[in-house]
């Protein structure tokens, strides 16, 4: 019985302890905040979960939504420099949402669902094919600050990374927050790669639509698919299996 009582008051302890690192969810951060080019934004135009497909913005950027009862979104476009062949720049294209909490120290904790982040990973250079894949990044930032920012005259974010380091400013783009659904989009499922068993696709023929599905393919964890890539320089590289 004490030992019962005891570990009762223990886990009422940690409960405390658990809310106590939590602070009320900031109303300054809802909305969407794009980084400069204002290209890359979350939402169904980014990413369709529906088709599996993504939508290359018109520039590499990055965006963060956040919505007043504690989810957020996230949409990642970038260009990864190949330092040893400067023709050969790798793409990468990142979506993913989830909760989000302020501690109260002030750092900002978001936590993905899991099953749901998707990532489109090409390097021409060493594969023939970009890969599509699932994606899941728990991301800590340090501290945030909201602020007019003195050139542009709108409400900008600097989001600091678990190591202070700050994030490229992001600029208020929209607000209500421009988002997918907030709940989980694909519930997990457990397939062995299609890889080997893929049919040729048909090649999307409009720019925009970066990837279409493999015919056949059944879904996975990771993913195979035909299409088109942009690369920074606008060349326009074709995918074939
Ligand atoms: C989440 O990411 C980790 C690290 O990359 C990986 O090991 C894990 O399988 C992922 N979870 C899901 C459900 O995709
Ligand atoms: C706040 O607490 C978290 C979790 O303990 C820690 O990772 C983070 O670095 C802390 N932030 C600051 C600003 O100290
Ligand atoms: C960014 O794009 C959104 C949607 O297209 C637009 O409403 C907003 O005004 C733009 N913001 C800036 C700073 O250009």
């Amino acid at each position: 019985m004490v030992a019962r009582i005891a570990a009762l008051l223990l886990s009422g302890v940690a409960i405390l302890h658990a809310q106590a690192q939590t602070a009320p969810l900031p109303a300054d951060l809802v909305g969407t905040w794009n980084s400069k080019a204002n290209s890359t934004c979350t939402g169904p135009d980014f990413y369709d979960p529906v088709n599996e497909k993504f939508t290359e913005p018109k520039h590499t950027g990055i965006s963060y939504s956040f919505t007043a009862d504690g989810f957020f979104e996230e949409a990642y476009y970038r260009a990864v420099a190949n330092p040893q062949n400067p023709k050969c720049p790798k793409g990468m294209i990142q979506w993913q949402h989830g909760k989000f909490e302020k501690l109260t120290n002030g750092s900002l904790v978001l936590k993905p669902i899991k099953v749901d982040g998707r990532q489109l990973f090409s390097d021409p250079c060493s594969y023939k094919n970009a890969v599509y894949t699932r994606y899941n990044a728990s991301e800590l930032f340090k501290s945030y600050e909201v602020m007019i920012d003195p050139y542009h005259k709108i409400p900008r974010l600097n989001l600091y990374k678990w190591d202070g380091a700050p994030l490229m400013p992001l600029y208020a783009a929209m607000n209500p927050p421009k988002m997918l659904p907030t709940t989980t989009l694909n519930p997990l499922v457990t397939q062995t790669p299609a890889t080997k068993n893929a049919k040729r696709g048909e090649l999307p023929t409009v720019h925009e639509v970066l990837f279409k599905r493999t015919p056949g393919a059944v879904r996975a964890d990771q993913w195979w698919w035909f299409g088109i890539f942009m690369t920074a320089g606008g060349s326009v590289l074709y995918y074939f299996f």
